[in-house]
């Protein structure tokens, strides 16, 4: 291979390996064993010459990495990821690295996550799961974990970009929710959809669903039952929900995030979970990931799973097919095929899993 491009993780499937490998690439991969690498190991990576790197989130992409790829004569590195908090993007334009994402491929499977976690967290299936395999079930009883109707509720979504309008609809077409929706561009494709299935609603003699775009975040903390957290995070999303927004928020309200930590004041949401034991939460991620602030472990009312709302199959190959495309098309003289200073917000992706 005449160009050296390192992944810093072992990825899903081939097709990502083989896509490189018969465009003239040698493609090392990183195999050291612990999770998370530093500053140094990607540096040690790196070394005299490579061509692209295809990084993870957990990575701190930055001025000292970038001037180091540039150095060694790289031209592109992707995130395995959609979100890229982690790549200081100016860093890498400084020093005319390319940078690319992986959207669109992990919407569906993201947005489902989002929507177990809201049915999990609504009928306490953690809760009731814990309690049957300690041997606690001794009968039926009526007020045995009673959870939330979903059904003409209304859920809130934070950020209707690709993922959090995926979550919208499955929420509004599957459970027949009410949507209020926060988000700087208006998404009309929602729109249509929801008043689409409301009038199909009432023409078969059913309570129809509504819509209402919400003038700002706060007003989706106030009035939804469920919300679904789906910004970016940057300055104006960072503690978004923080101690003053949990008190105005319903009692018995449930709150969703598998965007970024750092979205939610962790350590305000565990006191308000230990005073409010009616309102629930569904986390896939952490204000200081792979770390939880005290006590929200403890906690009955929050199901917590290890960041993995894109982790299906088809998703996690296509992210790394994805990431190596970015990659290998910069390369080979064109732009990089997911570029997130391109922003289309309300793209129709209609990605769909191979038949
Ligand atoms: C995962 O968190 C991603 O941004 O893809
Ligand atoms: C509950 O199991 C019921 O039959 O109502």
């Amino acid at each position: 291979g005449k160009y050296r491009v390192v992944s810093t993780k072992p990825m899903p499937g081939t097709r990502w390996i083989n896509l490189l490998i018969q465009q003239d690439c040698r493609v090392e991969i990183c195999t050291e064993k612990k999770t998370i690498l530093s500053v140094e190991d990607i540096l040690a990576l790196i070394g005299d010459k490579c061509d692209g790197v295809i990084g993870q989130l957990t990575e701190d992409w930055g001025e000292v990495l970038f001037s180091a790829l540039s150095r060694a004569g790289g031209k592109a590195f992707s995130n395995m990821a959609v979100g890229y908090n982690n790549v200081d993007v100016n860093a890498a334009n400084k020093y005319g690295v390319a940078v690319g994402n992986t959207p669109g491929v992990l919407t569906e499977t993201t947005a489902e996550l989002a929507a177990s976690l809201s049915l999990a967290a609504a009928r306490r299936i953690v809760e009731a799961d814990e309690f049957m395999r300690a041997g606690r079930y001794d009968g039926w009883l009526p007020n045995l974990f009673v959870g939330n109707l979903l059904k003409g509720q209304t859920v809130g979504v934070i950020g209707a970009g690709r993922i959090g309008s995926a979550y919208a609809r499955m929420m509004v077409e599957g459970f027949k929710m009410n949507l209020i929706y926060f988000d700087l561009y208006q998404s009309t494709r929602l729109e249509k959809f929801v008043t689409a299935y409301g009038e199909f609603l009432k023409a078969n003699g059913e309570a129809p669903v509504t819509w209402r775009r919400a003038s700002s975040m706060d007003e989706v903390l106030r009035e939804a039952d469920v919300i679904s957290l789906h910004p970016v995070l940057d300055k104006t999303t960072f503690h978004l929900v923080n101690k003053e927004s949990l008190k105005a928020m319903k009692k018995d309200a449930i709150l969703i995030n598998c965007s970024r930590g750092p979205v939610i004041d962790e350590a305000a949401l565990v006191d308000h979970l230990r005073e409010n034991p009616m309102f629930r939460v569904g986390l896939d991620v952490f204000e200081d990931e792979p770390y939880m602030k005290p006590g929200l472990a403890d906690m009955k009312n929050a199901i917590i799973v290890p960041h993995i709302a894109s982790a299906s199959k088809w998703t996690r190959e296509g992210m790394a097919t994805l990431a190596a495309l970015n990659v290998l098309g910069k390369i080979k003289g064109y732009p990089v095929w997911s570029d997130p200073n391109r922003v289309e917000p309300f793209l129709d992706e209609n990605v769909s899993p191979p038949a």
